[in-house]
């Protein structure tokens, strides 16, 4: 091997000429051993490439056959075949629009990448008594390497945490989770009227000064300053305002260089990027152990505290590292979740006046018109309850969560998982909450359904699971407190303000998707004092013509350039070449997105991206006629990344590529392999 490094490296130095480098000063050694290090390095990496695509190979030679009959998305670049397509499209923002979509299989295979998840491809599953399975396992698993990203955080400083604890036996896990949840749920209910309801009260107060407000940030503030004050007992706004800033940048970053998350080295490379991360771990890190030192302080001194730090502090067990990993995340999972959700919550009231009359009714009638909530009454608040479930069901906060499998799942889809071959499997909740076998008109936001259950009486109960907290050992910890947040903060809005869309604001509000949804903070919605009977008049979805002309899919396919350009949406087809070209003065978000989406289907981003009432009335004006059949399309998009607060990237190619036509039961194997 040395002989072969020698042989190359001098005849490179002939060829390139280098050899004359040893007249401008260089050693003769020092030319030599450069040359020899780069050849080196150049076939070992070439080495390590081919023991990765062959030990890939064997893998799949490996697989069982149903999991090689899993139909495969396709690598759409160099790059995913590298990270990963699910990298890829979570970098893209588009995983759940494109691939974890109600339209698609059952079960999809993406790939993990040579560098990524080494070899384990993961399986989206939707199929809910699969998923159903793997949840309720009794000793369900976290795969180490997809949560490791959390502890991106702490810069890795801390130990791993709840959410990234691989299973709920870990010892640190078992310590801190119970605990943790009995000190939360203690402290909020004894600490309802004052802290909670007087913050939210502070809240409600200022949010009404301008008549208009910027929800997103607005939401991160509430929810930041109750997790801090119930979980910590913190009251320090400089506190919430460093974890908060610091937390979401970091967060905002995971999903922009979500390739670091797996290939955490990338994370210590001295770039300018890098520098601004570390600056923001450090600031997180110093604000969570300042108020670590303060309770161990204040426990020293004999007045301990009644906070979740503080009864973890008299542990002795538990180190200061193992507080940062716990609380990092404590403080991350309490606040974005809640409070991108309950921006979406608000988004569905504005734009739905009747739904948020009787939402508002609702809380009249059971906590009043002007009284404080309490916490023994606010979960009789049924129909805003409702509008909290179906807004959790179209816009779950956290879409997707993945687990190892550890149990025979005998006749389940997936039939048997063994150590060896066991696979990444993500769980899919976006397709599973809109998944029409499960729901009627799943992409109409419909509270009624979780009150009158005739409305999915005829859709399939097997199906049908509901899950935006996760079930099973691993479930959501802070979903009890969650439920009480927003229905505290939602219906103390609704005592005093109307919610209506701003004419300020952006047209359409964005969504990111990363490994969590995410509202883009220009969101913006109009407050206004509430004066009861005054109801602004409700939008109406205009209603399709009967008899209309149909068309199948691939005559719509034909339709997808700028001077003839047909989509479809929610079942209907649409001419939108003239608006495409300008008319009524043209698409807000470019005419570049319409070509994108040119002769295919639509509807998931049109109504994941919630167009206003004003939008569906204006697409209604294009409305040709409706879709005859309706086989599913994968796609495929060419898409920049854009990271959280930009705008989507203009000037997408569109390549869509039809799967087979036919069930989706034994779907034909798309990766080009021999079996
Ligand atoms: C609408 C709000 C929320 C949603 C949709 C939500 C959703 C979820 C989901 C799906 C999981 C499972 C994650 C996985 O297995 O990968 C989870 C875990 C977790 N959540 Fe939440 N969550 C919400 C609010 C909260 C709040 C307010 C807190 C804290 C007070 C919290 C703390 C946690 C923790 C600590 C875990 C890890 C549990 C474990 O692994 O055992 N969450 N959440």
């Amino acid at each position: 091997m040395a002989h072969v490094v020698d042989q190359t490296a001098s005849l490179l130095m002939n060829v390139t000429g280098l050899t004359n480098s040893l007249e401008a000063g260089f050693t003769k050694d020092t030319v030599e051993s450069f040359f020899r290090f780069s050849v080196g390095a150049s076939l070992g990496g070439l080495l390590l490439l081919a023991f990765l695509l062959t030990w890939r190979q064997i893998s799949w030679w490996r697989e069982p056959a149903w999991m090689k009959s899993i139909p495969m998305v396709p690598a759409p670049n160099l790059k995913a075949i590298f990270t990963g397509t699910v990298m890829e499209f979570v970098e893209r923002g588009r995983i759940c629009r494109t691939f974890m979509h109600a339209d698609q299989p059952d079960l999809l295979r993406l790939n993990n990448g040579l560098a990524g998840g080494l070899f384990r491809d993961f399986v989206f599953v939707k199929d809910a008594k699969v998923a159903r399975e793997i949840m309720e396992e009794p000793n369900t698993c976290k795969p180490d390497r997809g949560y490791r990203a959390f502890r991106r955080l702490t810069g890795y400083k801390g130990s791993p945490d709840f959410l990234s604890s691989h299973s709920h036996k870990d010892e640190l896990y078992a310590r801190t989770r119970v605990k943790a949840y009995e000190i939360l749920m203690k402290r909020t209910i004894d600490h309802y009227d004052d802290l909670f309801v007087g913050n939210v009260t502070e809240f409600i107060a200022r949010i009404g000064t301008e008549g208009k407000f910027k929800v997103v940030d607005e939401m991160h503030l509430i929810a930041t300053s109750l997790i801090t004050r119930i979980a910590f007992n913190e009251i320090s706004e400089s506190a919430d305002k460093d974890l908060f800033q610091s937390a979401v940048w970091i967060i905002n970053d995971m999903i922009a260089r979500i390739a670091n998350c797996s290939m955490t080295f990338l994370d210590f490379i001295p770039t300018p990027r890098n520098f601004e991360l570390w600056a923001k771990q450090k600031l997180l890190i110093d604000t969570i152990e300042t108020m670590i030192a303060h309770k161990r302080k204040a426990i020293a001194a004999g007045i301990p505290g009644d906070d979740i730090i503080s009864h973890l502090c008299q542990d002795a067990k538990n180190s200061d590292r193992d507080l940062l990993g716990v609380l990092s995340i404590f403080f991350f999972a309490g606040f974005d979740t809640t409070s991108n959700t309950m921006s979406m919550i608000l988004y569905h009231l504005a734009n739905n006046p009747d739904i948020q009359e009787k939402a508002r009714k609702d809380v009249f009638e059971v906590i009043g018109t002007d009284n404080a909530p309490k916490l023994s009454k606010i979960f009789h608040m049924k129909y805003l309850l409702a509008v909290i479930k179906e807004t959790l069901r179209m816009f779950p906060t956290v879409p997707m969560v993945t687990r190892e499998v550890t149990e025979t799942h005998a006749d389940g889809v997936c039939p048997r998982y063994k150590e060896e071959t066991t696979f990444g499997v993500v769980l899919n909740f976006f397709g599973l909450h809109y998944n029409p076998k499960a729901w009627n008109k799943p992409n109409e936001f419909i509270p009624e359904r979780w009150i009158d259950p005739s409305i999915d009486a005829d859709r399939d109960p097997e199906q049908r699971l509901y899950c935006p907290f996760a079930i099973g050992k691993r479930a959501c910890l802070g979903r009890q407190f969650a439920y009480i947040e927003m229905l505290t903060v939602v219906s103390m809005i609704l005592q005093k303000y109307r919610i209506m869309p701003s004419k300020d604001g952006p047209p359409e509000i964005k969504i990111h998707e990363g490994g969590t949804l995410v509202v883009d903070h220009a969101m913006e919605l109009a407050l206004e004092p509430y004066v009861p009977g005054q109801v602004p008049a409700a939008l109406t979805r205009a209603s399709a013509p009967l008899n209309e002309p149909e068309y199948t899919t691939t005559e719509v396919a034909r339709h997808h350039t700028l001077s003839d350009l047909w989509m479809i949406l929610d079942g209907g087809v649409y001419d939108v070449t003239k608006f495409a070209n300008g008319e009524k003065g043209g698409h807000p978000g470019g005419f570049e997105v319409l070509v994108a989406y040119g002769g295919t289907d639509g509807t998931a981003d049109f109504d994941f991206i919630s167009h206003s009432k004003f939008a569906r009335r204006l697409m209604s004006r294009y409305r040709i006629g409706k879709v005859k059949d309706s086989h599913n399309l994968l796609v495929k998009e060419d898409q920049e990344k854009h990271i959280l607060g930009e705008d989507i990237v203009r000037g997408r190619k569109r390549t869509t590529m039809a799967m087979a036509e036919g069930t989706w039961a034994e779907p034909p194997p798309m990766r080009n392999f021999k079996a």
